[in-house]
């Protein structure tokens, strides 16, 4: 019989019967029918699969859903506020920071931890360091990072004393 899962996708519960051997990405995309999560090389390499775990990114290619039975899972349709879009995707759409957009939610989703955990972060080479683990066959990288350090700013104005 195959394990039951529940857990909070995006601050909403689901809850379903998986192979023990389901990655969470074929879940979130299969079950829970949320198609922004891309697989790209399954294998850990692109970081295209990236979704948040708890807070932390994982590769949801390499991770099982089972593995996050319990717990609070954001893709990137769950940026969104109120409607709107995220400070991240609104600097990613006007610094041109995609082309083809295949990359771009697990750059979204390791931006969003990478500025919650340093909101202070300005510096093009730790930027670049920090997202060396997402690969992008198209842009050339430059204008991702510009659009990482433009969100930065953005949401230090949105919450001065806070984590964005
Ligand atoms: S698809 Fe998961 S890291 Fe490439
Ligand atoms: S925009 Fe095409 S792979 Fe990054």
């Amino acid at each position: 019989m195959s394990p039951r899962v529940s857990m909070v996708v995006n601050g909403r519960g689901v809850e379903a019967d998986v192979e023990p051997r389901r990655l969470l990405a074929d879940f979130l995309r299969e079950d829970v029918h949320l198609y922004g999560t891309h697989l790209g090389c399954e294998h850990g390499v692109c970081g295209a699969c990236t979704v948040l775990v708890d807070g932390e990114p994982v590769r949801s290619c390499l991770m099982l859903a089972v593995q996050a039975d319990g717990g609070e899972v954001t893709t990137v349709e769950g940026l969104s506020r109120d409607g709107g879009l995220h400070p991240l995707q609104e600097a990613f759409h006007e610094h041109h920071a995609l082309q083809c957009g295949f990359c771009t939610p697990g750059f979204l989703l390791t931006s969003l931890y990478l500025l919650r955990e340093r909101p202070d972060l300005d510096d093009e080479g730790e930027i670049r360091a920090a997202l060396s683990g997402n690969l992008c066959r198209c842009t050339g990288y430059q204008n991702i990072v510009d659009a990482v350090r433009d969100a930065a700013a953005r949401m230090r104005q949105d919450s001065p004393t806070t984590k964005g």
